[in-house]
């Protein structure tokens, strides 16, 4: 998660079970593998780096990840294709995120060793299809492994993702309320607050919708995209406003944050939150053999 998943969140996914992501996001090289050496520092288990494809530095990240032996690298914004014989030729697992069945099945042709489907609910950078239909669809289609993602935050939501087919989950918007993560501590108690009809998606005119919880720049975008301004006036707008969010702006920062932030209603370690996940999908799963026993 850009602006939001650093070396010690990432570590703490890590050391918890789970497979921590940093974000390289709009980073310079110099500070991507200045976060890289600090996840080692604090995990001696294997992590990996989000690449989000439209960067202008992207060749110039994969060149670091690649000098710092980063193992598993996922995707966001677009197809990746073009860089697979690099992460190949370098032994990277790729996972990119889909947010359609195409899609997953052009990646899985060009080499991706899974993919992350996720549903419209998520927070950040969504597609069109919900979690509970595009899974189910994109595990049917492909051989790889599939990973739920969106609007999953417990025990319940890791279940239902293997019901639908998926062999892992991706977890956003629950780790930013997090102990270990780093964000204004303005932004986690945004979440917790919000209901389950919070968040809005803004920029859809653009071609790049983001989901966030509704505030003052939410309403800024809506009254421009109903003014249909130009396009580059909105990309203007909503410039640097993940990282004011992240530093406490919960006016004019883009909180981004997906519709399970409704559910989420405590500031918790990510050791607790995989626990709950963990333990929480054994109960569940138990409570639906009892339902489907008696049907
Ligand atoms: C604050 C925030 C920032 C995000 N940034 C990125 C990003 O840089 N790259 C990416 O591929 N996905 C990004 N995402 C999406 C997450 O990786 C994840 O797929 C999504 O949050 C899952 O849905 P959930 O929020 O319902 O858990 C972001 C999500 C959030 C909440």
């Amino acid at each position: 998660m850009a602006s939001v998943s650093s070396p010690r969140l990432a570590a703490a996914v890590s050391n918890a079970g789970g497979l921590g992501i940093l974000a390289a996001s709009s980073q310079t090289e110099e500070s991507l593998r200045e976060q890289i050496i600090a996840t080692k520092k604090l995990t001696d288990k294997p992590f990996g780096v989000n690449l989000m494809l439209m960067m202008g530095n992207i060749q110039k990240q994969i060149d670091v990840l690649i000098e710092e032996n980063v193992q598993v690298v996922t995707t966001g914004a677009g197809n990746p294709g073009a860089f697979f014989p690099r992460f190949k030729e370098a032994g990277i697992v790729v996972m990119p995120v889909v947010p359609s069945v195409a899609l997953a099945k052009r990646v899985a042709r060009q080499g991706a060793h899974a993919v992350i489907a996720e549903g419209t609910e998520a927070g950040g950078h969504i597609g069109e299809l919900t979690t509970m239909v595009l899974v189910a669809q994109v595990a049917d289609s492909l051989d790889i492994p599939v990973i739920a993602a969106g609007g999953i935050a417990d025990g319940r939501g890791l279940a239902a993702a293997f019901a639908l087919g998926a062999e892992a989950v991706q977890l956003g918007t629950r780790f930013v309320a997090t102990v270990e993560c780093e964000v204004h501590d303005n932004y986690k108690q945004q979440i917790l607050k919000a209901n389950d009809r919070d968040t809005i998606v803004t920029g859809r005119t653009t071609g790049h919708p983001v989901r966030i919880i509704r505030n003052k720049l939410a309403r800024e975008f809506e009254r421009l995209e109903a003014e249909r301004v130009p396009v580059e006036e909105l990309e203007k707008l909503g410039t640097g406003r993940l990282k004011a969010a992240a530093s406490g702006d919960m006016e004019m920062g883009s909180v981004m944050s997906g519709q399970i932030a409704g559910m989420i209603n405590e500031i918790e370690t990510v050791a607790d939150v995989i626990k709950e996940l963990v333990s929480g999908a054994k109960d569940t799963s138990k409570s639906i053999h009892e339902k489907i026993s008696n049907l």
